[in-house]
């Protein structure tokens, strides 16, 4: 163990030497001298902190709009995330940005209801299938823990079962299989994990009897690294856990809205009982929501008689829950992407296919083992074909990107790239341009 980690630290100092990384660091000198003092002052930041995925070389922002994200030192970016995938029509947009204005001084969060909040449910039941009621979150990590605890109440048992690698937030109970982001946590054993193979339908046959519900990201094929769930596959899950009484749970927290309006398989007819969302729909600032089958939802609502309650019902808590000035920021961000669906998604869809593939022709000619996949139109995936770059670990080429592509004034964290319109033509070509500069900078440096 102490040898592999002895490993890593070669590794990082070996990647922190890089002609690159020396570049981008002498570029973002404020941004590296307010990281160090932060440090020493205890502050801890999660994109810049979290362990075993901190980059190389910071990245503070001093501000961001539209596509850009404009650092200490002055530096430009063109942003591949926008605010971890909460956007799709840039930071800040006009609408958002004014909704939020407006709504500021009626109070910050009332903690009472208030009507934004249930124009806003009313939004999500009129265009996601499976939503008879909803219920508001703060985060995509709460919406999970709700949809989990009306999934336990419903059936009475504690068991959930999860597909293995996928991700559904940072509760210990669905981080069992996740390495990077489990580290340090005791393995939960209410959790069964599943493979994403028919192999899982026997599984889940198997444990039916203890089984409370099942959560699954509704995520049609992508290549490597993620396992192949198809269309079928779906049916038959949903078909399988009709038959056995079992709650299916859609984790929609980052597909929802994203590449069509609404719920990512609600165009092919599969329905789950329960679907959580959040990014997209809280234009940017912390929010999200279970919605689902009234017969389960309603678990989560009183019987209007307290003692009742304590024996039938479960609370769905939270202190920010229906947060006022996000409710705010997210009907805005919603109306607007429903008034002009036709321009946005396609637009999205056809960029995202052509920077794919030119990604893809880049790392053909530089011979990096790169390959870019499109998820259900919205996500450009950039991930290893098979063996990373010798030596692997901390030097796999989606890491070390992501300090190349910031020389090259892109900002990539290595997740899903997601473009949207306030990517104009002209940016994207920048971008394109940028990974072919970073990969030849890659193959040189390590050469
Ligand atoms: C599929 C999925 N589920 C849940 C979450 C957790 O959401 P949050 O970070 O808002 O808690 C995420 C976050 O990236 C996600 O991608």
């Amino acid at each position: 163990m102490a040898a592999d980690f002895e490993g890593l630290e070669s590794q990082l100092t070996l990647a922190r030497a890089l002609p690159t990384t020396k570049r981008v660091v002498a570029k973002q000198q404020k941004t590296c001298a307010e990281n160090l003092r932060r440090r020493a002052a205890g502050s801890m930041t999660f994109s810049l902190d979290t362990p075993g995925r901190a980059p190389l070389v910071p990245m503070i922002i001093d501000h961001a709009s539209g596509c850009k994200l404009h650092d200490l030192d002055g530096n430009e970016f063109i942003d591949l995330h926008l605010g971890f995938w909460t956007g799709i029509i840039g930071h800040s947009p006009g609408v958002v940005a004014e909704a939020i204005k407006r709504e500021v001084d009626r109070g910050t969060n009332v903690g009472v209801g208030h009507t934004l909040e249930i124009e806003l449910c009313e939004l999500l039941i009129e265009h996601i299938e499976c939503a008879e009621m909803c219920c508001l979150a703060v985060s995509g990590t709460s919406a999970v823990m709700h949809a989990l605890k009306l999934a336990r109440a419903t059936r009475g048992r504690r068991k959930i079962a999860k597909f293995n690698q996928q991700y559904h937030g940072h509760d210990g109970d669905v981080l069992v299989d996740l390495t990077e982001f489990g580290l340090g946590i005791p393995r939960s054993d209410h959790t069964l994990v599943l493979p994403g193979t028919a192999e899982a339908f026997d599984l889940i046959r198997q444990h039916a009897d203890d089984l409370a519900g099942i959560v699954i990201e509704p995520a049609p094929p992508v290549r490597n690294p993620l396992p192949f769930y198809d269309l079928a596959f779906f049916r038959e899950l949903r078909r399988l856990t009709a038959e056995l009484g079992i709650v299916l749970i859609f984790d929609e927290v980052l597909r929802g809205f994203r590449s069509r309006f609404g719920a990512t398989l609600d165009d092919q007819g599969i329905v789950p009982d329960l679907a959580c969302f959040g990014k997209i729909i809280g234009g940017g600032l912390p929010l999200a929501a279970v919605v689902g089958r009234r017969a389960i939802m309603e678990l989560g609502r009183t019987t209007g008689n307290a003692l009742r309650d304590h024996s039938d019902r479960v609370p769905l808590m939270a202190t920010y829950s229906g947060n006022r000035i996000a409710c705010a920021a997210g009907l805005a961000q919603l109306k607007h992407i429903k008034q002009h669906q036709d321009e946005i998604y396609p637009y999205i869809k056809e960029k995202s296919h052509w920077l794919s593939s030119e990604i893809n022709s880049h790392a053909i000619e530089h011979q990096l083992p790169i390959v870019a996949d499109v998820m259900d139109g919205g996500l450009v995936v950039v991930h290893k074909t098979s063996a990373a770059i010798p030596p692997a670990g901390p030097m796999h080429p989606a890491m070390l990107l992501q300090t190349y592509l910031r020389d090259q004034g892109c900002y990539f964290n290595g997740g899903p790239i997601q473009i949207s319109p306030a990517h104009r033509p002209s940016d994207l070509e920048r971008v394109s341009a940028a990974f072919k500069a970073a990969m030849a900078d890659l193959v040189k440096d390590l050469a």
